[in-house]
């Protein structure tokens, strides 16, 4: 299939609902880089399994949510093609063909791979035996995504790039066992690594997360945002309303650097000099929130009450990418001489 354009596959969990986290730390540059590349978002509900195979309605429940939230946050579906992953077949037999080509211990030594052992060991408190095959492979089944599509590029954030690398490792001992050497069948990719550091939480935790109870959701009402405002943490050594105060270990004075770029001065100079009140402070960034996160809930009110639109944005794009990861596997079969029925 030939390219117009350099091709990217970014892809999320359908685990649940995003949260501002996610939209600056990734959605927002996948809209900008929508215009520049021919873009695939993949819906990775095969690899969401690895983690939740004992809650697959969960899965299910969040296709249409993740979809939605991407959509909202500005992607556009006449630029961009959303894909399900478990109804790509030839990403799984690509999966297959790969874990012939990765050792155990590399697996185990992929440092994405061993800090979530360690989380798991850490939550259920034995030595690993909760650690599935299919967790362990995930990896590979990542590479088989990015390949099955031929992309050039991924986006992603700095915790995504030993899967990337691992990606790489495959493709280049794929090539180098299968293929001629001018003749390579697939393209290494390289990662597009987010500038936007991961964002803290509201209670000052160094990340926000859907478990941890102190996100922001894209889909969170106005009373929702209020209330997770009003209840952030803000310099405890502030008793009363005009005490001064120290911005830097504020997690309001925080948000507002991401939601009201252009009163900044003026917020930490009164927080400092005593000259502003908590209570006002947080209404202040209630506000510039609900301002920012309009746009994408107006779009979120309309995809939400035409679901059929985007089942059907879901079935047109995983249609259209099977056009591609048909032409991969057929290419990888052929450069492994499996292709037996074939001409
Ligand atoms: N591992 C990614 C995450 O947890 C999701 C993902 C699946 C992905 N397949 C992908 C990302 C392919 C980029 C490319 O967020």
């Amino acid at each position: 299939m030939k390219k117009e354009k350099k091709r990217i596959l970014t892809g999320d969990r359908p685990t649940g609902k995003l949260h501002i986290g996610h939209y600056f730390g990734s959605l927002q540059s996948r809209v900008r880089l929508q215009d520049e590349y021919e873009t695939y978002i993949l819906v990775a509900d095969v690899q969401a399994l690895t983690d939740n195979f004992n809650n697959p309605e969960k899965v299910r429940e969040n296709i249409l949510e993740t979809t939605i939230d991407n959509l909202s946050a500005g992607l556009d579906p006449k630029k961009c093609i959303f894909v399900v992953q478990s109804m790509v077949p030839e990403i799984a037999e690509l999966t297959v063909f790969y874990s012939n080509l990765v050792t155990v211990s590399r697996l185990q030594r992929n440092p994405t791979i061993k800090t979530e052992i360690a989380q798991k060991k850490e939550l259920f408190g034995n030595s690993g035996e909760s650690v599935t095959y299919g967790f362990l492979g995930y990896p590979v089944s990542q590479a088989a995504d990015i390949t099955a599509f031929d992309a050039d590029c991924v986006p992603v954030g700095e915790d995504q790039l030993p899967l990337i690398e691992q990606t790489r490792e495959i493709v280049r001992k794929f090539n180098s066992l299968y293929c001629k050497e001018d003749e390579p069948v697939l393209t290494e990719p390289e990662a597009l690594l987010s500038k936007a550091s991961r964002i803290k939480g509201l209670d000052g935790g160094t990340k926000m997360g859907k478990s941890l109870g102190n996100a922001i959701y894209l889909a969170d009402t106005d009373e929702e945002i209020s209330r997770k405002v009003m209840s952030a943490v803000t310099d405890s050594a502030k008793i009363k309303k005009d005490d001064k105060a120290n911005p830097d270990v504020c997690m309001v004075a925080y948000y507002h650097k991401l939601f009201s770029e252009n009163e900044l001065d003026t917020i930490s100079d009164e927080c400092r000099a005593g000259a502003r009140g908590c209570v006002a402070c947080k209404r202040q960034l209630i506000s510039n929130i609900i301002k920012k996160l309009e746009p994408i809930r107006e779009k979120r009110r309309y995809y939400e009450s035409h679901r059929e639109e985007v089942q059907k944005i879901l079935e047109d794009g995983t249609n259209k990418a099977r056009e591609i990861t048909k032409e991969t596997l057929r290419n990888v079969k052929r450069a492994m001489r499996i292709d037996y029925f074939e001409e």
